[in-house]
């Protein structure tokens, strides 16, 4: 290819041209094929060029491209929002439209922010997050962030958040600790910080109910949400669940939280809510917040040029219509068990393979250099970038990232394939993926 004019990701390559897609497919420019084994970054539910929502797009385009939302509403994000809202947790009852996760984020930030000053309460501005998790890369979701790597550079810029330890526990669950005194023990930091950031100066705790990009599928214990819902309710804080990655089904239920038993003040999504067929993002938050701003100042005082936008309203829609009509949560949860089963089977004695967990179609896989002491790669090593390589080499895309533990040290892979994958794709995802792994650790050896 001729000199490229793109500011692509990495200024010293140019990646594959992709030229078509098809399922769970993408072929590029040469001709070759790659299994979508992560949904690009957990986005592909639906996989590519489904028929449905290319049908949505074309009817929604024909009619009407977009319309400003200071001037007019659309019956698409109409349906949308009450789509999202019946099968949200109990309580939500809006939806804010946004163009992605970072923006859903920040704009829940605000939300809770202006919640506050709506009821009297304007003292309150700090943010409690967790590290290790990740929750954008505009400037105030990298705040939220605790992805120190993708923080640090920028560290002069963030606003002041303050971090908790994450649910981690494969690394952090102490011998000897039940699930639920780790969980207790979490939770009592939570309510220790709130205490020393001073009593009603906190706003919102925000977490992801599965930490996705930053640590690898990363389930909370049992019970752990609970306990965080009781310690943010006795202070009065807004809890945050961002579930852009975890959410709309990946795991299996619609909304990641479900599966915790409780309900957020604000949820985030985005990815999976348009399939990538559209660039899309919501806010789904409480009747009690909207509520606060509709009997205050009767506005919520943000904006974006591109809030609502009506084909990605359509392709959202039709994204939800089919995963309703086609039974895609039980068959995320099906697909997810095959998908468990045939990773343990194949990397579960891998004498480099820590840990595989993860919830329905999202999985993760952590590497060790020494499974007994949990020992880590030398990140020098970039194993997590030579096992990308390989698995490209191999025709399958897959997600890893280095810095698992500390921003620095670790490495895992995450999956996340489309919810239509077959059996057939899910071997094939298998073997390619186990075939990288030992070839990217050959060589890191070397
Ligand atoms: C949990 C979470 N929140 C927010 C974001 C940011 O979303 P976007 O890249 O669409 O801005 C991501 C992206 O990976 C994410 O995983």
């Amino acid at each position: 290819m001729s000199q490229t004019h793109v500011l692509h990701r990495s200024l010293r390559q140019t990646p594959p041209v992709a030229v078509r897609g098809q399922g769970a497919w993408v072929y590029d420019s040469a001709g070759r094929a790659y299994l979508d084994g992560s949904g690009g970054a957990a986005v592909s539910c639906l996989g590519h060029n489904h028929p449905d929502i290319q049908a949505a797009m074309h009817a929604q385009i024909d009619a009407l491209a977009y319309a400003h939302t200071s001037f007019f509403t659309t019956e698409v994000a109409e349906q949308l929002a009450d789509r999202l809202v019946a099968d949200a947790p109990a309580g939500i009852s809006h939806a804010y439209f946004v163009s992605g996760g970072s923006e859903a984020v920040e704009a829940a930030l605000k939300m809770a922010r202006q919640y506050f000053v709506e009821i009297g309460q304007p003292e309150r501005r700090h943010i409690v997050a967790r590290r290790q998790s990740y929750h954008g890369n505009t400037l105030g979701a990298l705040a939220v962030g605790g992805n120190a790597w993708r923080r640090a550079q920028f560290a002069p810029l963030l606003i002041e958040v303050e971090h908790v330890s994450p649910c981690y526990a494969y690394r952090d669950q102490r011998e000897g600790e039940s699930a639920e005194q780790y969980g207790e023990r979490l939770a009592l930091e939570l309510e220790q910080t709130f205490e020393r950031l001073g009593p009603g100066t906190v706003m919102a705790f925000v977490a992801e109910p599965v930490v996705g990009a930053t640590a690898g599928a990363v389930t909370a214990v049992p019970g752990y949400f609970r306990r965080i819902r009781e310690v943010c309710d006795r202070h009065g804080v807004l809890l945050i669940a961002d579930e852009v990655m975890c959410g709309m089904g990946r795991t299996g239920t619609l909304y990641a939280v479900e599966q915790e038993g409780v309900t957020p003040d604000l949820i985030t999504i985005a990815k999976g809510l348009g399939g990538g067929y559209q660039p899309i993002g919501a806010v789904m938050a409480q009747q009690r917040v909207v509520g606060a701003m509709q009997q205050g100042s009767g506005f919520f005082q943000h904006g974006h040029t591109y809030l609502g936008h009506a084909v990605a309203c359509a392709a959202s829609l039709a994204v939800q219509d089919v995963i309703r009509r086609d039974g895609l949560l039980a068959r995320v949860r099906e697909q997810g068990a095959g998908l468990r089963a045939r990773l343990e089977h194949a990397l579960g004695a891998h004498p480099h393979v820590g840990d595989i967990r993860g919830r329905g179609l999202f999985m993760g896989v952590e590497l060790v250099r020494d499974r007994a002491s949990k020992q880590t790669f030398d990140p020098a090593l970039s194993l997590h970038a030579r096992i990308k390589r390989e698995a490209m080499a191999r025709g399958l895309m897959v997600y890893p990232m280095g810095g698992t533990i500390d921003g620095r040290h670790g490495d895992h892979v995450l999956l996340a394939p489309p919810f239509i994958v077959t059996e057939d794709e899910l071997d094939q995802l298998t073997e390619r993926l186990a075939g990288a792994i030992d070839a990217a650790i050959e060589q890191a050896r070397a």
